[in-house]
């Protein structure tokens, strides 16, 4: 997977190509006259350098400059149709102007670079769970009362929302919506559509006295909620799938009203899920209390409950008030 860079003349890029980089990101090169690439298989981004404003790739002046020299499929046709079928494949893709404007300085070429990074990682969390989406829960069929448990420590009540992030095929959601009643509100998010689709096909879909939740296909870094809506976070398995995790929990506290709560569950206990991973537990692991409870805390949230045993990883954090926060 490479980030494709088309030069159409040389300019100044504000320092993209090492954000791009630095996120582990290959960069493809191609320059006017070379022969553009058949198909995007493989792209995961364009960036067009030297484009004029409004063209939609080689400008006249470039066009004419090659005419007669370019091979078949290098020139300003062959670009426009590359780059339309970019577009048509939501790829991202950035102009870089003459002046190398069209970044907006570092800060965007690193946000750019973010988001091509973040478009990698959702292709490869969907790519995981996709297959897995059908007959996810005949895996681990009793676990069900250790979720029960999980849920009912995040002190809902009668007409509460709650949000299950992560939510998979909404395993929790007939607990949620046991636990808000039927005017309250459960929103059940995942990255996975496939995740979702299951749910709905379990019969977990459905508002208020229907008795399930709403579902949205969503990033858990950037959720499309107000902040403060939310009495309630349940996420099971989540933030080890979550490239930046720390971002996740301040963007669940963003969205949770203060005293809500947060659960960090897992049916197995760190040390069980790291066996089961063929992976070595090392102290670096975000969610080992020593590191877990700073992250949680420079996001807003107080930790009230860790427990990490084979049975079980349960953490309950409380929303920190505002008034007590920069
Ligand atoms: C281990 S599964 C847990 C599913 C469910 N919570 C359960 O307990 O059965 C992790 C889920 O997190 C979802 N996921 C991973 N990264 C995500 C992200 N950035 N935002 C939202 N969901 C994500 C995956 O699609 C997957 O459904």
């Amino acid at each position: 997977m490479t980030v494709l860079w088309l030069t159409l003349a040389e300019c100044g890029d504000d320092g993209l190509a090492g954000a791009l980089e630095a996120r582990g990101l290959e960069v493809a090169r191609w320059r006017a006259p070379d022969e553009l690439p058949g198909d995007l298989r493989g792209v995961e981004a364009v960036v067009v350098q030297g484009a004029a404003e409004g063209s939609s790739g080689g400008s006249e002046r470039e066009g004419s400059e090659q005419e007669g020299s370019e091979q078949e499929g290098s020139g300003p046709e062959g670009l426009a149709e590359l780059l339309r079928a970019a577009r048509e494949a939501e790829l991202p893709m950035l102009a870089l102007g003459p002046g190398g404007e069209g970044v907006g300085g570092a800060a965007g070429g690193e946000a750019f670079a973010e988001r091509v990074a973040a478009g990698r990682h959702h292709a490869m969390t969907r790519a995981f769970f996709t297959p897995r989406a059908v007959g996810w829960e005949k895996k681990f069929p009793d676990d069900l009362p250790l979720y029960r448990a999980a849920v009912e420590l995040l002190g809902l009540g009668d007409g509460d929302t709650a949000l299950d992030a992560g939510c998979g095929t909404g395993r929790a959601v007939p607990l949620l919506r046991e636990a808000v009643g039927p005017r309250g509100t459960v929103l059940g998010m995942d990255l996975t559509p496939a995740m979702l689709r299951e749910a709905v096909r379990l019969g977990r879909a459905g508002r208020g006295g229907a008795g399930g939740a709403s579902f949205l296909v969503a990033d858990c870094l950037r959720l499309p909620l107000r902040d403060g809506v939310l009495r309630a976070v349940f996420a099971a398995g989540l933030l080890p799938h979550v490239p930046e995790p720390r971002q996740a929990l301040r963007e669940l506290a963003r969205v949770t009203g203060e005293g809500g709560r947060l659960a960090l569950f897992h049916p197995v206990g760190r040390a069980v899920l790291a066996k089961r991973h063929g992976r070595e537990l090392g102290p670096d692991d975000l969610l080992a209390e020593p590191n877990l409870r700073p992250a949680l805390e420079a996001s807003g949230w107080r930790l009230t409950r860790y427990e990490d045993e084979e049975a079980r990883f349960l953490v309950i954090a409380v929303r920190e008030p505002l008034s007590g926060r920069r």
